[in-house]
């Protein structure tokens, strides 16, 4: 299982891509659209919403798992925008799935006008599509290929709807036929790729297979654990894997953190190491921080170990992926935030309460920096020819952690990594 650590775009889809090689399922579990996965091959671009990271690897099957919300249009977009290049996707979509509608989208914005304080969502529909799954009141991946119980939905769903509209001054006319119309015809283009994949998941372990389950955002977007309400609306811990896809626990042998070497976030809520000065703009230029999915700039700060070992905690991580290590070249003088100040206390266990959290202030453990190398050369020979303060750097998040540091990333490219279990 491989996920986000910290608040979303730690390198998830690029260190899902370097694990392809060695599995046979990669599936999907959680979130949807608001995700943006980029992966470089051959100095080749790739950015995925919904496709597994694993997709370009056509010999192995890629799922997308029931508790991902599927926008069908945009799913369809990404399968033909892969078509063009040549690459057939290996894909399966869980038939319990939950779909993302016109209406969603709209709430999504709606919602996000009239909320007092903003989220700062990616208005992908996201939010209000897990509503109605946990209201039951959803669209599932299964009803886009019946046409009596598609209809049967919509024309309950939609004039309540659009009762909600009116309420939130929308102007938006939504048509029962329309909908209905349009949804029925990605069910006939999805229809190939749908199934029962808990079912196919479980029987690959039954054969002996591996399976790489990829966390889409972070632990700090997670719904239950994260900085609530300032988060995206699924459980994206390393629990979520195994709701969002049909497995057991039991079935999980390794858990990899994936840890940016310093801090982003997207969107508002607290970010105790934000750095909204001349470092905070450098870090975010040169690490290009800027949301694959929306565009926005990424807020940039000093990496957080109250964050990261705090997912240790809720995730288990059994190691941990430092990725864009590279993008802090140069800089004289790095800092880590080894705990929060609150009130004159000092404490490292990340506050439940939001309140709590916007008035901590980081104490920091300073570093000296290293310069800027030809990463691509020195990743060739190994973890010893890195920076000896690179080392101290890396070396300080794994004991702060606890967790051993399996995986070093020096560049968004596959061969720009460094597998320390060789
Ligand atoms: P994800 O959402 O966790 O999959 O991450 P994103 O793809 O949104 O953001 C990570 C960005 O950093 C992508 O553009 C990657 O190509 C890039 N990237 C990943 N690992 C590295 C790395 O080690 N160094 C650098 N410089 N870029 C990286
Ligand atoms: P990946 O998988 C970073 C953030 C949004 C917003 C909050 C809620 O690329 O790491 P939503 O649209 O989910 O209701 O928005 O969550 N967010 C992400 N931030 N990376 C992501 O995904 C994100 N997905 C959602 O910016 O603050
Ligand atoms: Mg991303």
């Amino acid at each position: 299982m491989i996920l986000g650590s910290q608040w979303g775009d730690e390198g998830k889809g690029k260190i899902t891509d370097y694990f392809t090689e060695k599995s046979d399922m990669i599936v999907r579990f959680q979130g949807g659209t608001n995700a943006g996965h980029t992966i470089v091959v051959k100095n080749e671009k790739f950015k995925f919403h919904l496709l597994p990271s694993g997709i370009l690897h056509p010999e192995k099957k890629s799922i997308i798992g029931n508790g991902v919300v599927v926008d069908p249009k945009i799913l369809i977009q990404e399968i033909e925008g892969l078509e063009k290049k040549g690459i057939q996707p290996n894909l399966l979509i869980s038939e319990r799935a939950n779909v993302i509608m016109p209406y969603h989208k709209i709430m999504d914005s709606a919602e996000e006008k009239i909320r007092g304080k903003k989220i700062g969502t990616t208005k992908r529909g996201i939010g209000p599509c897990y509503s109605d799954k946990i209201s039951r009141g959803g669209i599932r991946m299964m009803d886009l290929t019946d046409e009596k119980i598609l209809k049967e939905k919509l024309d309950n769903i939609i004039p309540v709807k659009q009762k909600i509209f009116q309420a939130f001054g929308e102007e938006t006319i939504l048509s029962t036929n329309e909908t209905l119309k349009e949804y029925l015809e990605y069910g006939k283009k999805l229809g190939k790729y749908i199934a029962d994949t808990s079912l196919i998941i479980n029987q690959a372990f039954d054969n002996g297979k591996n399976v790489l389950l990829e966390g889409a955002q972070g632990t700090q977007l997670d719904v239950d654990h994260g900085t609530y309400p300032y988060t995206t609306s699924s459980n994206t811990i390393a629990g979520g894997g195994c709701t969002g896809s049909g497995i057991s626990p039991l079935k999980i042998k390794n858990i990899i953190g994936v840890v940016k070497a310093y801090t982003t976030r997207v969107g508002e809520g607290p970010m105790p190491t934000e750095l909204e000065d001349k470092t905070g703009k450098q870090i975010r230029d040169k690490g290009s921080e800027y949301g694959t999915t929306t565009g926005r700039p990424r807020r940039c700060g000093w990496l957080d170990m109250v964050v990261v070992n705090y997912a240790c905690r809720i995730n288990g991580f059994t190691s941990l992926a430092v990725t864009k290590i590279d993008v802090l070249s140069g800089l004289e003088k790095l800092k880590i935030c080894k705990a929060y100040k609150y009130n004159n206390e000092i404490i490292t266990n990340f506050p439940a309460d939001i309140r709590i959290l916007e008035k901590c202030v980081p104490v920091y453990e300073e570093f000296d920096g290293w310069e800027e190398k030809n990463w691509k050369e020195i990743v060739k020979s190994g973890y010893d020819a890195l920076p000896e303060n690179m080392k101290k750097y890396l070396e300080y998040i794994s004991s702060s952690s606890k967790v051993p540091t399996g995986i070093v990333s020096l560049g968004p490219g596959r061969e720009e990594t460094i597998n320390l279990k060789g």
